[in-house]
C-alpha cells in the first residue's frame, strides 16, 4: 500500500487532540451540536484542514468542508468524512475517526501527487447522532435535503433553546449563507469504528458495509392523572409511567420474539412532576427501532404503535405519538465495496462484507451519490461509552485503505 504505518500514526495523536474539545475528567467525550467545546473542536478542525493546504468553509448550518482542488474544474468531488458531534459521555472515535482518517489521507494524497483529477472534499458534519436535539444527520442531510428546516428548527432541546436559536448563537443558520443542495458529488466515502462485535469475533480486520439499517425514532408522550401516592387506591390510579413501564417491556418482549436483525430502544425517558410520593401524571419517552428490511420495519412499527395504543386504552391514559426520524434501510455501492475487496485482498487483508446496525452520515448519501463504508473493530464491541477503543494497528489500517480508494477515484479514473 501506498501509505507507510509511521504517516498513517498520526491517525491516532489527531484523534487524541480532538477529543480535547468536550473531554470529561471520568473519561467521555461530549461534543454537542452548537456547544462552545462543538465551535472549538471545528474550528480546530478548519486549522488543520487549512494547515494541510485545503479551502475550506463552513455551509449555512456548520458542516465544515476542506477542499482539495482538482485539475479540472468541472469534475465532480469526492466527499470524505463523518461527524464531529458525539453522544453524552460518548467515546473518542465514533465519527471523530472517520474525519481524522478523511483528513489524513487527503493530506498525504496531495503532498505525494499533487493536485487530483477530481476534487476531494473532507468534510466534518456538525451532527449525526440525535443528542441534543431531537433528530439526527442534521449535517448530512442538510447536504442532501434529507430535512424539512421549518420543521426542524423549531425542536427544542432540554433547556427549551431551539433548535434554530442555537444554530445562530454558534454563528449559523443566517439566510445570506444558505448555500444549494449540493449537486455535484461524484462518491461519498465514510471510514468508521465498526461500533460491534462482528469483526472481532471473525478475527477480519475489516469490514465493507453492504447495507445500514433503516431507522424510526419516535417520540411518545402518555398522560394520565398526577394524585396522592398515599391515598388513590391502586384500583383508582391513572398512573403514567406503570402505562409506559407495561409498554416498553412490551416492546422488549416482541422485539426479541422477532430477532435479529431487528433492535427497540427505549432509551430517554422524561417523568413528571417526578416525585417520590406523587403518581406520575405525564411521561414521554422515546422509542429506536431498526431493521434492514423496510417492509419488516414498518409492519414492526405498525404493530408496536397498535400495541401502545392498546395497553393506553386499558389503563385510560392517553397517548400521543410522534414521529422524530424516518430513514430507510441504505445499501451501499456495489461497485466501490468490490473497489474496497479488491484493496483488501491485494494485499491480504481479511476482511467480511457486513451489515450497519448503527446509523451513519453514509445513509444520507445512498440515493445521492456511489456510496461506500469501511469499518475497523471496536473491542468488545464497545461505542457510545468512554471504553470505546480501537488498536492503533486497525485506525492506521483503515486510513491506508482509504488512501487506496481515493487515490482510485481521484487521481487514476
Ligand atoms: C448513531 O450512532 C446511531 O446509530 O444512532
Ligand atoms: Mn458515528
Ligand atoms: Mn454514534
Amino acid at each position: 500500500m501506498r501509505m507507510d504505518t509511521d504517516y498513517a500514526s498520526s491517525v491516532s495523536e489527531l484523534l487524541t487532540e480532538l477529543a480535547s474539545y468536550g473531554a470529561e475528567r471520568k473519561g467521555g467525550v461530549t461534543r454537542l451540536l452548537y456547544t462552545q467545546t462543538w465551535s472549538q473542536a471545528q474550528a480546530f478542525l478548519a486549522d488543520k484542514m487549512m494547515e494541510a493546504g485545503l479551502e475550506v468553509n463552513f455551509d449555512s448550518v456548520g458542516n465544515l468542508f476542506g477542499r482539495l482542488q482538482g485539475v479540472s474544474p468541472e469534475a465532480n468531488v469526492i466527499l470524505c468524512g463523518s461527524h464531529v458531534d458525539t453522544v453524552r459521555s460518548g467515546g473518542i472515535y465514533d465519527g471523530a475517526y472517520g474525519i481524522a482518517a478523511a483528513l489524513i489521507a487527503t493530506r498525504f494524497l496531495k503532498e505525494t501527487y499533487g493536485t487530483p483529477r477530481r476534487h476531494i472534499e473532507v468534510v466534518s458534519f456538525c451532527e449525526e447522532e440525535g443528542s441534543r436535539f431531537p433528530l439526527a444527520y442534521w449535517g448530512s442531510g442538510n447536504v442532501v435535503g434529507f430535512h424539512n428546516p421549518e420543521l426542524a428548527q423549531s425542536l427544542v432541546d432540554s433547556q427549551d433553546i431551539s433548535l434554530k436559536q442555537a444554530m445562530e448563537a454558534a454563528g449559523f443558520g443566517k439566510p445570506d449563507q444558505s448555500a444549494p443542495l449540493r449537486g455535484d458529488l461524484h462518491a461519498f466515502i465514510e471510514v468508521h469504528i465498526e461500533q460491534g462485535i462482528t469483526l472481532e469475533r471473525t478475527g477480519d480486520r475489516i469490514g465493507i458495509v453492504d447495507t445500514i439499517a433503516g431507522q424510526r425514532r419516535y417520540v411518545i408522550t402518555v398522560n394520565g392523572e398526577t394524585n396522592h401516592a398515599g391515598t388513590t387506591p391502586m384500583n383508582m390510579r391513572r398512573d403514567a409511567l406503570a402505562a409506559s413501564a407495561e409498554m416498553i417491556h412490551t416492546l422488549e418482549k416482541v422485539a426479541i420474539r422477532v430477532g435479529e436483525p431487528l433492535v427497540a430502544t427505549v432509551g430517554s425517558m422524561k417523568i413528571l412532576p417526578d416525585i417520590p410520593n406523587v403518581i406520575s401524571g405525564s411521561v414521554q419517552f422515546t422509542l429506536d427501532i431498526r431493521h434492514i428490511s423496510e417492509t419488516l420495519l414498518t409492519g414492526f412499527c405498525d404493530s408496536v404503535i397498535s400495541m401502545i395504543q392498546v395497553i393506553a386504552d386499558r389503563r385510560q391514559v392517553e397517548v400521543d405519538i410522534t414521529t422524530a426520524l424516518r430513514s430507510r434501510p441504505t445499501p451501499m455501492d456495489l461497485v466501490l465495496a468490490g473497489r474496497l475487496e479488491r484493496i483488501c485482498t491485494d494485499s491480504s487483508i481479511s476482511y467480511r462484507r457486513m451489515m450497519s446496525g448503527a446509523g451513519h452520515d453514509a445513509q444520507m448519501f445512498g440515493a445521492v451519490c456511489s456510496t461506500a463504508m469501511l469499518f475497523v473493530p471496536s473491542k468488545d464491541g464497545i461505542s457510545h461509552s468512554p471504553e470505546e477503543y480501537t488498536e492503533p494497528e486497525d485506525l492506521q489500517l483503515g486510513v491506508a485503505l482509504l488512501t487506496e480508494l481515493l487515490y482510485e477515484l481521484a487521481y487514476e479514473e
